[in-house]
């Protein structure tokens, strides 16, 4: 039974989730059917209301191609998407309550950063701040609809507005350090670093986004599983990182410290939504293993290995010689080591054997080891401050 008076402790205090075994009986009739629609098609939440319809049990519910009604949330059966829905607002943060005072003055002292640094910061502000308007537009113009489970499509509204938080964020770092507004958002298009890894993801949205796709055939849930992992494993697991790593530097080296925790927030929703995304993913093979097939796996293999090209030449265009103690090489190692854990948290071999993590203090931020204690205080003032008063 679900604890409304004090939901988000109870998530917390959750032994975590286990991914869903699928069910062997989900051929149950669904409740609602549409007209016109394909029958191995799934519904989207906007038809018409059966009236009388029998009620929704867990069994009738899927990740894809799922015809019981969008619109009851419950009863529960991903209850690891409701925990990462619980966790994600329960860690709710905006960019204006970071202290920016010491970034500006830093900024503009003529001697408080090298021109490397300087470029560092800009170069990430000009990937950033396009690419998380990317991911939200991937997920709601292509992704949303064809993600037939409202448990799901509570966290993806969730991501949505995370993301916008973090554009919001970048905006405000470069409005806080007085940069040039057009040309950092304009690198988009304009700096070949920026540029090519937005241009690498687009094809897997657009094919999505086409208002005639439909899932329902093989080859369609396979392209749905593939935009999944171009987003949640390659751009959102491997793309950040690179850039993640650089600002945290200058960070822990008591530069740019408001710029560094603002990323640092941003790193720790980011580390969510790729371990949702994984969920996600590995939840839709398990109730279609006939997607996984060794050549769609070995295709799979290839585009994170892509994404590991493109990561790994966004190093060294971005750091062509070392600063801040590290450089370019060292995100090679570092890149294999993130690809890896990737590659095995689809279910997929170890492409890169024995490669080592050169920024152990990463790892204390990178994913939800440290998600209960990490923003702590942050969360306690949340739920307070939440409450609203009528005086
Ligand atoms: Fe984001
Ligand atoms: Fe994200």
């Amino acid at each position: 039974m679900y604890n409304w008076d004090d939901p988000i402790n109870e998530a917390l205090n959750k032994p975590e989730p286990k991914i869903s075994e699928p069910k062997t009986d989900n051929l149950s009739e669904p409740t609602i059917q549409a007209n016109n629609i394909d029958a191995q098609e799934g519904l989207t939440g906007i038809e018409n209301i059966e009236k009388g319809a029998s009620r929704i049990r867990v069994d009738d519910k899927a990740i894809i191609n799922c015809r019981a009604d969008l619109n009851q949330l419950v009863p529960f059966k991903y209850e690891w998407a409701w925990k990462k829905y619980l966790d994600g607002s329960a860690n709710h943060w905006m960019p204006e309550e970071i202290a920016m005072h010491d970034d500006i003055k830093l900024w503009n002292d003529p001697k408080g950063l090298t021109e490397d640094e300087r470029k560092i910061v800009e170069v990430n502000l000009g990937f950033f701040s396009t690419a998380d308007s990317l991911v939200a537009n991937n997920l709601v113009l292509a992704v949303y609809r064809h993600i037939t489970n409202p448990e799901c499509r509570q966290y993806l509204l969730r991501q949505a507005f995370e993301e916008a938080i973090h554009t919001h964020a970048y905006t405000y770092c470069v409005q806080s350090l007085g940069l040039e507004e057009t040309r950092i958002f304009n690198m988009y298009r304009e700096i070949p670093a920026v540029a090519t890894k937005a241009e690498w993801a687009l094809p897997f949205t657009q094919s999505l986004g086409d208002p005639n796709f439909k899932t329902g055939s093989k080859e369609n849930n396979q392209r749905l599983l593939r935009d999944l992992i171009a987003f949640y494993v390659v751009f959102e697991g491997i793309f950040f990182y690179v850039g993640f790593t650089q600002i945290l530097s200058m960070g822990r080296r008591n530069k740019l410290t408001g710029v560094a925790q603002q990323f640092q927030y941003i790193l720790r929703d980011e580390s969510m939504h790729m371990n949702f995304g994984i969920d996600v993913i590995n939840q839709i093979k398990l109730e279609n293993p006939e997607l996984w097939t060794d050549s769609f796996k070995s295709e799979m293999i290839d585009l994170i290995m892509t994404g590991v090209k493109l990561e790994t030449q966004y190093a060294y265009d971005t750091m062509p010689k070392p600063i801040l103690g590290i450089n370019a090489s060292l995100y090679e190692e570092f890149i294999k080591f993130i690809a890896n854990r990737r590659l095995t948290q689809v279910g997929l071999p170890e492409q890169f054997p024995g490669a080592t993590n050169p920024f152990e203090w990463m790892s204390e931020i990178m994913d939800l080891k440290k998600e209960k204690n990490f923003f702590e205080t942050r969360v306690t003032e949340y739920k307070t401050g939440g409450q609203l008063k009528f005086d």
